[in-house]
């Protein structure tokens, strides 16, 4: 049996147990509505607008769980929202592409989904809005559970609606750096037997000055690749660094100190643009290393293959307006999280030097962590409740003009940790090690 169907019967076998279970429940809760048949087919129509998000209205208190149907309702959701991610090919662990392949995952998918887990977006909504926003409204989760409640129905495939394609996003690959060579993941490294951190060098020393305006990932496996980050290592650091096809062990960055972060990509996403006239800037003489973590849904499964990812930046070819800098509050230089301690919180501050914008952020702790919270003055930058190493991202706030700042302005950080191990825990880069950190994309005036 290959990976995949190994999978699919895995994830199958575990849901067939709460299936009747889910059915059961939600279909009395659901027969006891009133029967009309209004809300079911805008509860699907518009998953990106404000309103939807805002009305958190269930549709089963206007539609029977029988007007819920997979062509009318679910399958826009799911093209939308999971389908990026769950197809052949892809970084999701199994395809959710037809009909029968929802039937099969139905049950897990709605645990799934109610529980947020998926789609992967973790940050609170009310705390920032953010660009690429993966979250499923109430409705939506609403109507997929009347979906499984009654039983998975078809419906009729002429009452599809109309899905527009989603807008392309014009990115130019300016500079392609390709892995130097083939990598055959190790996941016997980790202590998950999912997971191997490992870092490339994809050059040495630039050789000019550049602006980076966007970036993308080209992965090799992409079933296997779950993030990709570069960080920029200055010239004098740079030059110990191995640089074979092997690269080296790595966790939290690119293993030095004194490096920057220039791009995070996760698996599922179009490529990533900076905001425009701002650009990153990466000086002659940096080396570029790039962070991959390979994972594998299942530990134990068949022999990985070997991967060679390429990644692309778009770069402006003039010193664009605005240079932005990765900085922001963090933990202090060095922090313990004693043993056998919960919810416990570190915290820093930063102060913005000068007038200027702050169009994202770009919250990091590792495995530990459990909730990392930002203010900017006194509103809230971002809060993730639930945070999961696997899905940190760097997200952009939806604001066109990003959020200005003036100098002295005082953004803050509060880290949690949970810590059940008998060792405490000290900040550093590696696996075993913590950090709290959430710089901003920011640029002084
Ligand atoms: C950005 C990519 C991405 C998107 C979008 C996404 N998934 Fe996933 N999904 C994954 C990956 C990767 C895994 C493997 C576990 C992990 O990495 O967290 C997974 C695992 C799962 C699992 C099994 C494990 C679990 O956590 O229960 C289910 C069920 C699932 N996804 C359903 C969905 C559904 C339903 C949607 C849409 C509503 C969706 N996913 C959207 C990437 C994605």
């Amino acid at each position: 049996m290959n990976v995949r169907a190994s999978i699919v019967a895995l994830v199958a076998l575990a849901s067939a147990g709460c299936d009747s279970a889910v059915i059961g429940r939600d279909a009395g809760d659901g027969t006891t509505d009133s029967a009309t048949d209004s809300g079911g087919s805008d509860a699907a129509s518009a998953p990106d607008s404000a309103d939807a998000r805002a009305d958190a209205s269930a549709i089963e208190d206007s539609a029977t769980p029988a007007a819920v149907t997979w062509h009318e309702h679910v399958r826009p959701i799911v093209n939308g929202r999971c389908v990026t991610c769950h197809r052949e090919g892809q970084v999701g662990p199994f395809a959710l592409e037809t009909l029968a392949q929802m039937r099969t995952f139905a049950a897990a998918s709605l645990r799934a989904i109610e529980s947020r887990r998926m789609p992967p977006w973790m940050p609170m909504q009310g705390c920032g809005q953010f660009a690429q926003d993966r979250s499923l409204t109430e409705r939506e989760i609403d109507t997929f559970r009347q979906w499984v409640a009654s039983g998975t129905p078809e419906g009729d495939p002429a009452r599809a609606p109309m899905v527009e394609p989603a807008p392309t996003v014009s990115f130019r690959a300016d500079l392609r750096l390709p892995m130097p060579g083939a990598y055959t993941p190790d996941f016997s490294r980790s202590t998950t037997g999912a997971d191997d951190y490992r870092c490339f060098v994809l050059s040495r020393a630039v050789d000019r000055t550049l602006w980076i305006t966007g970036y993308d990932l080209e992965p090799g496996v992409r079933a296997m690749v779950h993030h990709a980050n570069v960080h920029a290592v200055p010239a004098a650091s740079a030059a110990g660094l191995p640089a074979g096809a092997q690269g080296y062990s790595c966790f939290g960055g690119a293993g030095l100190a004194n490096t920057r972060t220039l791009s995070v990509w996760v698996p599922g996403t179009p490529p990533t643009k900076f905001p425009a006239n701002t650009a990153i800037e990466v000086n002659a003489g940096e080396a570029l290393v790039v962070q991959m973590h390979y994972y594998r849904f299942m530990p134990g499964s068949a022999a990985p293959p070997a991967d060679r990812s390429t990644m692309i930046f778009e770069l402006s070819p003039v010193r664009p307006a605005r240079l932005a800098q990765m900085v922001g509050p963090g933990g202090p230089g060095s922090f313990t999280i004693p043993a056998r301690s919960s919810a416990h919180v570190i915290g820093g501050v930063w102060t913005v030097p000068a007038r200027g914008t702050l169009w994202g952020v770009l919250p990091h702790m590792h495995k530990i962590g459990r909730r990392i919270t930002v203010r900017v003055g006194d509103a809230c930058a971002i809060d993730i409740p639930t945070w999961d190493f696997h899905w940190q991202q760097l997200y952009f706030y939806q604001q066109m003009g990003g959020i200005p700042v003036n100098a002295g302005l005082q953004t803050s950080i509060a880290c949690e940790y949970n810590n059940p191990g008998s060792t405490p825990v000290t900040n550093g880069e590696s696996s075993d090690e913590e950090m709290c950190g959430a710089p901003f994309y920011y640029t002084p005036e």
